[in-house]
């Protein structure tokens, strides 16, 4: 047998990732990658590292030493800007995230729904209409992307004007997130963020004068009751908003949407009995938007494959791949098998785990959820019309076109 890799550049690892997981897992799941990476894939490490206070989220205390001119600009724009709360350590992270979290609790989020189920049932019927006159219905520009968009601003009250200008900053900016990202792609997102910049400031001044009943109001009132939330954190804050909710909640509808077309017995299903939370935890589990995310050991740390310890140094970079973790046998039967039943499929790690758990985890739930059962109920037939391409991302990881073929 040959060696198992990571090599996330491979085409075919970017169609389907399982077959290379799956190799590591079993033969060398603690991996030292060709960049240096420690890759985790048993479910039991990526949920242990992600819930110890034994590591960081901020790349900053890699101890490595750089020469390497995009790591070194990175740093350099993360410097200039206050600090998201996803590479925040406690215990600046514990009072952001208090600040942050009633705007997200499962009750506040359930009162959108009737908001969603109108952004989600006004871009099925200007889909429809195109189908109608002859055009084709493709999801991820006609619902993936609007809804999460119209959501997020409304829930800021952010004007939705600048729609498309948005759209195409909150990509460039995600790109940076990529472990392959260039200079040209820093350059690029460094204008984006000179568009988007400006258009927050106005905002939240216009905001400050006329507060309303808004997120960002009582961001912006957390803000002025002294130096709870900085007015640096409160934009640092909004940008990641509209990057988490964009991207992220895009993808879950598509890689979701395109499962189910994948599994007629489970689409099926999905029609008959809806999707329940379980079932979209199952979605989030067979192939979520968010691949692996990055952790630094802050103290010596220590992993057993079989009877041999390996060590990791404080400072080395360590990737914990969720999309192995949610696949592993140990925990999940039949794990390649999407099952809308499966009775533990809330354990997934599509969300990480710990501290940083995923903020958003219920809106994007609930996104989801309405708009692939008012899809369903809308059409009777649904069915791929084209092969769908995947993105070029590899953390973020989503469908760039899924054209539908649909009848009432
Ligand atoms: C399917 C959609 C989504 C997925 C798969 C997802 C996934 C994740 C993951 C994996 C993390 C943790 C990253 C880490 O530990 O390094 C995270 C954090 C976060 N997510 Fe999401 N996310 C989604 C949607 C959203 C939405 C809609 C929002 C808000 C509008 C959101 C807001 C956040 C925030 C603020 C954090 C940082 C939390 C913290 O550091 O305490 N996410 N998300």
């Amino acid at each position: 047998m040959t060696a198992p890799t990571f090599n996330p550049f491979d085409p075919a690892f970017r169609a389907d990732p399982h077959p290379f997981y799956d190799a590591l897992r079993e033969h060398d799941p603690v991996h030292i990658s060709l960049g240096g990476l420690v890759v985790l894939t048993r479910y039991s490490d990526v949920a242990t590292v992600l819930r110890s206070n034994d590591y960081s989220r901020d790349i900053e205390k890699s101890g490595k030493p750089t020469d390497d001119p995009i790591r070194t600009r990175m740093r350099q724009r993360r410097r200039n800007t206050s600090k998201s709360i996803l590479n925040l350590d406690p215990p600046d992270h514990t009072r952001l995230r208090r600040l942050v979290s009633k705007s997200f609790t499962p009750s506040a989020i359930e009162s959108l729904r009737p908001m969603v189920q109108r952004f989600v049932d006004d871009a099925l019927d200007k889909a429809e209409q195109r189908v109608r006159s002859g055009g084709t219905f493709e999801l991820i520009d006609d619902v993936a992307f609007p809804v999460p968009f119209l959501v997020i601003s409304a829930m800021l009250g952010m004007p939705t004007s600048r729609a498309d200008e948005l759209r195409e900053w909150s990509q460039v900016i995600t790109r940076t997130l990529e472990p392959t990202v260039g200079l040209a792609d820093l350059e690029e997102a460094d204008a984006a963020f000179a568009g988007l910049l400006p258009f927050l400031d106005e905002t939240i001044s216009e905001r400050r004068r006329n507060p309303g009943d808004d997120m960002l109001s009582s961001l912006i009132s957390a803000e002025e009751s002294g130096d709870k939330l900085t007015a640096d954190e409160l934009v640092t804050f909004v940008v990641l908003l509209y990057i988490a909710g964009h991207e992220t909640t895009v993808n879950l509808i598509g890689n979701s949407m395109l499962a189910l077309l994948r599994a007629p017995d489970q689409l099926q299903y999905a029609r008959d009995n809806g999707l329940g939370s379980n079932a979209v935890d199952e979605l989030l589990r067979f192939d979520g938007p968010v691949q692996h995310t990055v952790r630094v050991p802050l103290v010596p740390v220590q992993f057993q494959v079989g009877d041999r310890v390996v060590e990791v140094a404080p400072g080395e970079r360590v990737l914990t791949s969720l999309g192995a973790a949610s696949h592993d046998p140990s925990v999940f039967e039949n794990p390649h098998q999407l099952d809308l039943r499966r009775a533990n499929a809330n354990k997934h790690l599509g969300f990480a785990a710990g501290i940083h758990y995923c903020l958003g985890s219920a809106l994007a739930k609930l996104e989801a959820q309405v708009a692939i059962e008012r899809l369903l109920a809308r059409f009777s037939r649904v069915e791929l019309a084209d092969e769908p391409s995947w993105r070029d991302r590899l953390t973020i990881r989503g469908v760039d076109r899924l054209a539908l073929a649909v009848e009432r």
